[in-house]
């Protein structure tokens, strides 16, 4: 079977598809016939080497996986061949591991689908089950009524327009051009903003009355994250979960208390939190799998490559220009 490799970390050329044995499932775990992966920034972080939960080298840096249970260990019960699976690397002792024909898991750890759910949008979830975490873990208890969501045509912040729309909130989302405006428009947000031309927070302010919004998820940071604290609304909270442009400069606790008014929060999030909190995070994933399973919630694929072009689909991720979410099938 195909599998991918990173031997020496680097660009997407450390990217190598390579032939190994076919995996045999041990007792309780399953083996799953892949039939589409999931791309993310998490990949290429294992790809470059340098994420925090780095797996050995060498490494397969994939981390989701959709499939069919191709052969069963001993000793496992509740899942029969054939059953459409999906699989996070959220789920196993190490990220990565998940891009391959044939992908050996714990029975424990996959979840089983409907039959009716389709392979290539289930790959996708993990992103949700970041967003469902955001909108419904990390805010204030008292639910916020409007969201604004920074990147918004991205996988994520895609997820996030969805999930925000179906938990009833008003949603603003920054774009970078035209074209990820109508997407983002057709995904469902109420409103966009271009913050390459746009005063994001007088928008944000004009767009809600003067109120300002009860989220802010920002991914960005670097010098615009403060800012982001006069976006929002009496009880906001500015909710990051990465910082792709660096460290803001300014005192933030400063900058809170020039907005004493509202109360404001900061919280940093990362999806670690869940890594010892099985239940915490598979009910996450179940929550989003039961909303796609009613067609609550539809993926945004933007492109579809074969396994054999990984480097491809990494560099097209790491161009910025996906409009949601970039999947491979063998
Ligand atoms: N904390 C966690 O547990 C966790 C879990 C999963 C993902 N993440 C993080 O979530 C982020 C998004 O991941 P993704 O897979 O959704 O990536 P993606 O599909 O590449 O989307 C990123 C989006 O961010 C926007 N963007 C880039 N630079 C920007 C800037 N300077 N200002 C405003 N928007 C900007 C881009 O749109 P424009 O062209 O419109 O700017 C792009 O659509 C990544 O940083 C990832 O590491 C965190």
């Amino acid at each position: 079977m195909r599998a991918v490799l990173v031997r020496q970390p680097g660009g997407p050329d450390a990217l190598e598809v390579v032939e190994l044995p076919v995996p045999v499932p041990g007792a309780g775990q399953v083996q799953i016939r892949a039939e589409a992966f999931g791309v993310g920034q998490p990949d290429v972080l294992i790809r470059r080497g340098v994420y925090k939960w780095m797996p050995p080298l060498p490494a397969n840096p994939g981390n989701d996986v959709a499939g069919r249970i191709s052969a069963l260990g001993s000793g496992v019960e509740g899942l029969a061949l054939g059953q459409k699976v999906l699989l996070s690397a959220r789920d196993l002792s190490q990220r990565g591991g998940c891009y391959a024909d044939y992908v050996v898991a714990p029975a424990d750890a996959v979840h089983a689908l409907p039959d009716h759910v389709e392979l290539q949008a289930a790959v996708c979830l993990s992103n949700y089950q970041v967003a469902y975490a955001l909108l419904h873990e990390c805010r204030h208890p008292r639910a916020p009524a409007s969201a604004l969501v920074i990147g918004a045509a991205g996988g994520v912040g895609t997820a996030l327009v969805q999930l925000a729309k179906l938990a009833g909130m008003t949603v603003i989302g920054t774009v970078s051009t035209e074209e990820k405006a109508a997407f983002t428009r057709a995904n469902g947000a109420d409103h966009v903003i271009f913050y390459r031309s746009e005063d994001v927070v007088a928008r944000t302010r004009e767009l809600t009355d003067g109120e300002g919004v009860g989220l802010v998820l920002d991914h960005v940071c670097g010098p615009e994250f403060t800012s982001y604290l006069g976006a929002l609304g009496k009880w906001g909270t500015l909710l990051s979960y990465n910082a792709f442009a660096g460290l803001p400069e300014e005192n933030l606790m400063a900058a809170m208390r020039d907005h004493l008014d509202i109360c404001p929060a900061i919280r940093c999030f990362s999806f670690h939190i869940y890594d010892h909190d099985r239940d915490g995070r598979r009910a996450l994933m179940r929550s989003v799998i039961e909303a796609l399973s009613r067609n609550a919630i539809k993926p945004a694929i933007s492109a579809v490559l074969k396994l054999d072009e990984v480097r491809k689909a990494h560099t097209l991720l790491e161009q910025g220009s996906a409009l949601g979410k970039i999947i491979m099938i063998p």
